[in-house]
């Protein structure tokens, strides 16, 4: 007869709460909101079913709604009316990122972190995450020249953490000099440091009304290198970023667990636009149990290492968790 009884802590609901491991947290969730310029009614995304373009208003209501909810935060894209090749519209006082920025921090700045996201795809007519050079290749260094403006009028806008999503050299240590010498020294950096060329970005690319030609191979990450992104994070810390994450977050456990066995700082994690689709998807021709699976996925994410998640389920899943 076996004496070694593994089952024995899985016997009960009370033996299984006591022995869990990984517990999910409302505070830990972070919810990516899109702001489109000109809307007046909230603008459905169709290939992500449930979630919206904001109008200012419907963005007011949403933010209401988070704060109530008691998640940490929220993740600020904006979707600009014109774009033209330097992105113009990210750096502008009055471009809609900045425009929404400050709604948030003056609705709910007290009881959310508001961040906002720091790249130049959502503005530029081409769709690339920086400036193009006359070959059409995208020029890293004159990218940290629009990075550092960008970061500027974010941190005035009252964005507490800058999400530096564009995957260029030197980002991060560019951000935090332009911050710095401006005396913008609170203002927190998130570096999306292993932030792979991903296909599971597909459904953002609507959210944002994407004008991307080609690809981003030349600055994403290849998916299948674990240890240069592991490597990215390493790097941006060095640089100054506050928390560095990981993106997509499913389909790359593995360099999230590493990377947040390798770096003294907060490690997050993005559960991105392609993992909401698939799982909405699935949950609608009745394939997957929706709520078990979402909340397995995002219990995978922490259990692999993330401290927090950026997901489109923060608010469904911070009312699940009640
Ligand atoms: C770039 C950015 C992207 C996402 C977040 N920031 C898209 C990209 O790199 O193509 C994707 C988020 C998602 O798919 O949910 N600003």
């Amino acid at each position: 007869m076996t004496s070694i009884r593994p089952r024995r802590l899985r016997a009960t609901p009370a033996i299984r709460a006591a022995v869990r491991e990984t517990r999910l947290h409302r505070r830990e969730l972070v919810l990516p909101l899109f702001v489109r310029e000109g809307l007046d009614e909230p603008q459905p995304i169709g290939s992500m079913p449930g979630v919206v373009q904001h109008s200012l208003d419907s963005l007011r209501r949403v933010l209401a709604e988070a704060a109530a909810a008691g998640i940490g935060g929220v993740m600020l894209f904006g979707v600009p009316e014109g774009k033209d090749a330097r992105g113009s519209g990210g750096d502008d006082p009055d471009g809609i990122l900045n425009v929404a920025t400050r709604v948030a921090v003056a609705e709910v700045g007290e009881e959310l972190l508001v961040q906002t996201d720091l790249c130049l795809d959502e503005f530029t007519d081409h769709g690339h995450c920086g400036v193009l050079d006359e070959r059409g290749v995208v020029d890293n260094d004159a990218t940290l020249e629009r990075y550092r403006a960008m970061a500027l009028a974010q941190a005035e806008a009252g964005s507490a953490m800058l999400g530096l999503s564009g995957m260029m050299d030197g980002q991060v240590a560019a951000v935090r000099d332009a911050l710095d010498s401006a005396g913008h020294t609170a203002t927190a950096l998130l570096a999306y440091s292993a932030k792979y060329a991903s296909a599971f970005y597909g459904p953002f690319r609507e959210a944002v009304d994407s004008s991307l030609q080609g690809d981003r191979l030349t600055y994403q990450l290849d998916p299948a290198n674990a240890r240069e992104g592991v490597r990215e994070g390493t790097i941006n810390v060095a640089e100054g970023a506050d928390v560095v994450m990981v993106k997509p977050a499913g389909s790359y456990l593995d360099v999230l667990r590493t990377l947040a066995d390798t770096v003294p700082v907060p490690v997050w994690a993005y559960q991105v636009s392609g993992e909401y689709a698939m799982l909405e998807a699935a949950a609608a021709q009745g394939w997957i149990d929706r709520r078990r699976a979402v909340l397995e996925s995002l219990t995978a994410i922490r259990r692999a290492g993330a401290e927090s998640v950026l997901t489109y389920y923060a608010l469904e899943a911070a009312a699940w968790l009640e």
